[in-house]
């Protein structure tokens, strides 16, 4: 839009399977500028429930439990897959209207902060944001984006990936995190003990459910139980769209198979010098 030619550039096209928009880079072909722009006015209520990540930290793992939380707690309009039931806000390919749908709403997002709904920051909403240790987070989003029939990723590491780049991601989320409502959670705290993290997110919505409830949302979000849910594991994305292998191995600790000591310490120096002003406490150390 011409309007916004000014401050951003116009979305443009990047390479065969990005675009760019607003500083961001979007899967192409799933989203436009107009989409993107109205996020700027979406209306926001109080029970949404918002899950931020950058791509390939738990993304899907973290959807399975807020659903499954959610679907015991009572009250959630049921959709076909997690994909649909948690819909990404930045992506609207069939065009849904989301101010149409019944509360309590639930969304995803690879967003940063300045492209969310200003009205998350009345607080009232809720963020959950994952994150996990970059070394895991490159070498799954590496696997991903071969297996995948679209390359999101620079195979040269060069940022030009969706979501940009990791470092800027993680500043922006956690120096902006006074202007939300936001809980931060890590892969790997919930690879440590995943019961005390469903607990964690259980507390945080609010919502209260029983021992056992909890006990079944961990027995639904289980790598292995996950890996059979039709309705969780995305192999319903077709395989001309985003349908890399989304369950792969799901552990902590598989960069060490894969990364050179030369490479190891390149992210050690990066975090250095990109976050360590925030004195973030990584657990994965
Ligand atoms: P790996 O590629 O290291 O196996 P996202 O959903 O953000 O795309 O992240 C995908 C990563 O989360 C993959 O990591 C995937 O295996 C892992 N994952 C998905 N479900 C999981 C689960 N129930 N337990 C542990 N890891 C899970």
């Amino acid at each position: 839009s011409h309007t916004h030619t000014h401050s951003y550039g116009q979305f443009r096209q990047i390479t065969k399977y990005l675009c760019r928009y607003k500083n961001f880079n979007f899967a192409a072909g799933l989203t436009t500028a107009e989409h993107i722009d109205s996020l700027q006015s979406f209306e926001i209520r109080d029970s949404d429930i918002f899950l931020v990540t950058y791509p390939k930290s738990g993304t899907i793992w973290t959807q399975q439990i807020i659903i499954s939380i959610c679907e015991l707690a009572g009250g959630l309009n049921e959709y076909e897959n997690n994909c649909h039931q948690m819909p990404w806000l930045e992506y609207s390919e069939d065009h849904e209207d989301y101010s149409l749908r019944p509360s309590p709403r639930l969304f995803s997002s690879h967003l940063t902060p300045a492209l969310m709904p200003p009205g998350l920051k009345d607080k009232n909403a809720k963020i959950i944001y994952v994150m996990r240790n970059p070394k895991d987070n490159i070498v799954s989003y590496y696997h991903f984006s071969i297996k995948s029939n679209v390359i999101l990723i620079d195979i040269s590491f060069n940022c030009v990936v969706l979501g940009g780049s990791w470092f800027d991601h993680i500043r922006e989320w956690h120096t902006k995190k006074e202007q939300y409502n936001i809980l931060f959670l890590t892969y790997e705290e919930m690879i440590l003990d995943l019961k005390a993290a469903v607990t964690k997110i259980c507390t945080f919505l609010g919502k209260n459910l029983s021992e056992g409830d909890i006990e079944q949302v961990v027995e639904k979000s289980t790598f292995k139980n996950m890996k059979k849910d039709p309705k969780a594991n995305y192999e319903f994305i077709p395989q001309d769209k985003i349908s890399g292998n989304f369950m792969r191995k799901g552990n902590v600790g598989d960069w060490k198979n894969i990364f050179t000591a030369a490479q190891s310490q390149r992210v050690d120096h990066l975090l250095q010098e990109k976050l360590g002003d925030l004195s973030l406490k990584f657990i994965w150390e």
